[in-house]
């Protein structure tokens, strides 16, 4: 590690010092236009860079300072004491980073920056959702920034408001973590920024069965320094800062989570891990922080008819929350970190078409798993993050009970989004959904196959309707056998699990996804009808992203338009003759062939072309 140096910002001849005012004064330094702010008193010069330290915002002199000592800044109003370098407000925040003032024999002046200015500083910043900024001396590192735009196509939103400043610091960052391919980790809507600014910046990712960034030599990111790490080996950053990465035991082949060791102070981000390293973790780290929220899946919300009733779900979904509450307050009292932060749960169902989902779709609260640790494992501090908030571990580590420790985004900045820019996310995906792709009769199975879900004993039919949810008159309608992805045109005889699906062709929502696989086992023969989510969409929208999505419709296109055509018509002949059993047995209409019969049509009018629970 380079050791501490002075660096020059500003310097001033005899006759600018001499021109300098008692109190306030404001100079720039005329090769870089940066800013600094100069106290003259009696007592000597003090100096400092025009840069609030709340969100790097410009100061003014402030002209309801009478004495001429206080500068308030243009972005939120924080106002600092020049002449103690101290933030009057808010109240007892920040002390500035003075700069040192050499006055040199002819009344000449430098000032220099010491670099690092605290060499032991350890200060934690929630931006967003599973995004931390760490300061780690003269090092900063930012885990899973996801800071603008939806995930999981456009079913996710966050739900905080980022500091203002938080691209320009995650392009300013020494290195970022990103702990799996999930788009509420891994953002590309906010990588995309990354990569016009910064695309050389290094990015840790854990060596996974499916790695991180999928594809990325053919996505619009081009991010040039990703570092895929092996599993529990210390990636020295320099002397005295190092990263491990450990791997999921429940998702191996995808979660992740991190340990990071700087000059002896731990900090344990077990994300979104259900079992972080199989349950062998560090115990006594000084910062943990882990995920509480629940709720990622859209199960059971988007199911209806059979045991799906309102009050069903409801209970269901008290009792999961239940359980994730006293599954995490139950690793954290066994671990014994100094100080636990819940994180990686601040999302919100925000588009109005899932509006149903984000009114049941009940998630844990940080405050009330703060508060089931509090009366559980009172040794243990919480911390309930607000965007924009910083955590100082060292002084936390040695007075818990100082509230300075803690310094919370200033009154009045805000807190929680309401308004997400839908129509530029929503109007992409529209785009990828109206692709060529879905144009094609084999597509469907080109995707099942691609998307490799199978050896489950699960039927499942796929009806597409309008936002009404009633079936399409020239709509898909067929059935996927996942034990060995078949496409058959009535269900086995065999005993399966059995779902019908309704999904409309454009909302796209990504949480039915995850419950069709956490799912599969447990829903027997239920008559369900799912409300979102072309059906070509399922898998897809759980995940890949936009970038990936148009990768794979890329993909699709050359797949097609390469294909013999002669091999084609004999695919075709094929699936019609299929088509010919599904008719008779159950009206439903394969795959391949995009006109529904008149029998089909009949059939869905009086309902007997569904497929009862007691069938
Ligand atoms: S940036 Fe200065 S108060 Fe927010």
């Amino acid at each position: 590690m380079a050791s501490q140096e002075a660096k020059e910002l500003l310097s001033l001849g005899p006759s600018e010092v001499g021109s300098l005012n008692d109190g306030v004064n404001f100079r720039k330094n005329p090769e870089d236009g940066k800013c600094y702010i100069i106290y003259k008193s009696g007592e000597g010069i003090r100096a400092c860079k025009n840069q609030c330290k709340h969100q790097g915002g410009l100061f003014i002199k402030d002209i309801e300072d009478l004495d001429g000592r206080t500068v308030k800044c243009t972005k939120h109003n924080w106002k600092l004491n020049v002449s103690t370098m101290k933030y009057v407000n808010p109240p007892d925040s920040f002390l500035q980073d003075e700069l040192e003032v050499e006055v040199s024999d002819d009344g000449g002046l430098r000032l220099l920056e010491l670099n690092p200015v605290d060499p032991w500083l350890v200060c934690v910043t929630y931006l967003t959702h599973a995004c931390m900024e760490l300061q780690l001396g003269g090092k900063r590192l930012m885990f899973d920034p996801w800071l603008k735009g939806p995930a999981f196509a456009r079913g996710w939103w966050l739900l905080h408001e980022p500091p203002e400043d938080a691209l320009d610091r995650m392009c300013a960052a020494d290195l970022i973590y990103i702990s799996h391919m999930h788009s509420d980790h891994l953002s590309y809507p906010t990588l995309k920024v990354l990569s016009e600014r910064r695309p050389d910046m290094p990015i840790y990712v854990g060596d996974t069965s499916r790695p991180v960034f999928w594809y990325l030599e053919q996505s619009q990111v081009k991010l040039t320094n990703i570092n895929v790490t092996p599993f529990g080996v210390w990636q020295n950053i320099d002397d005295h800062l190092r990263l491990m990465i450990l791997m999921d035991g429940v998702h191996p082949e995808m979660d992740t989570c991190i340990i990071v060791d700087y000059k002896g102070h731990m900090i344990l981000n077990t994300v979104d891990c259900t079992r972080p390293n199989g349950g062998r973790l560090p115990h006594n780290v000084d910062l943990m922080m882990g995920d509480f929220a629940g709720g990622a899946s859209g199960f059971p919300m988007t199911f209806y008819g059979g045991k799906y009733t309102e009050s069903w779900k409801e209970q269901f979904i008290r009792n999961e929350r239940k359980k994730l509450l006293n599954y995490k307050s139950d690793l954290v009292r066994s671990l014994q970190p100094r100080i636990y932060c819940p994180f990686a749960g601040y999302f919100v169902e925000a588009h109005p078409s899932d509006r149903y989902i984000k009114d049941t779709n009940i998630k844990n609260s940080p405050v009330s798993l703060n508060e089931l640790i509090n009366r559980t494992a009172p040794d243990i501090k919480t911390w309930t993050p607000k965007p924009g908030a910083v955590l100082d571990l060292g002084l936390a580590l040695r007075d818990p009970s100082n509230s300075a420790a803690i310094t919370d985004p200033p009154a009045g900045a805000k807190i929680y989004k309401d308004s997400w820019e839908f129509s530029l996310y929503v109007d992409e995906l529209n785009r990828a959904i109206s692709s060529a792709i879905f144009k094609h009769p084999g597509w469907i199975q080109f995707y099942y196959t691609w998307a490799g879900f199978a050896n489950y004993n699960l039927v499942v039919r796929m009806v597409e309707t309008d936002d009404a949810f009633e079936p399409v008159a020239a709509g898909y309608d067929y059935l996927v056998d996942f034990l060995d992805l078949s496409f058959p045109s009535s269900r086995p005889d065999r005993e399966h699990s059995y779902l019908e699906v309704t999904a409309h062709s454009r909302a796209v929502n990504a949480e039915w996804t995850l419950t069709l696989a956490f799912s599969a086992s447990s829903v027997g023969n239920n008559r369900v009808f799912i409300s979102f989510v072309q059906a070509s969409f399922l898998f897809l929208c759980f995940c890949i992203s936009v970038p990936e999505l148009q990768r794979l419709l890329k993909a699709w296109q050359m797949y097609h338009f390469v294909l013999n055509k002669k091999k084609e018509r004999e695919r075709e002949k094929t699936f019609n003759a299929i088509r010919v059993g599904g008719k008779k047995r159950l009206g439903l209409r394969c795959i391949p062939c995009m006109k529904p019969n008149r029998k089909d049509k009949q059939r869905r009018r009086s309902g007997r072309g569904r497929i009862s629970q007691t069938e």
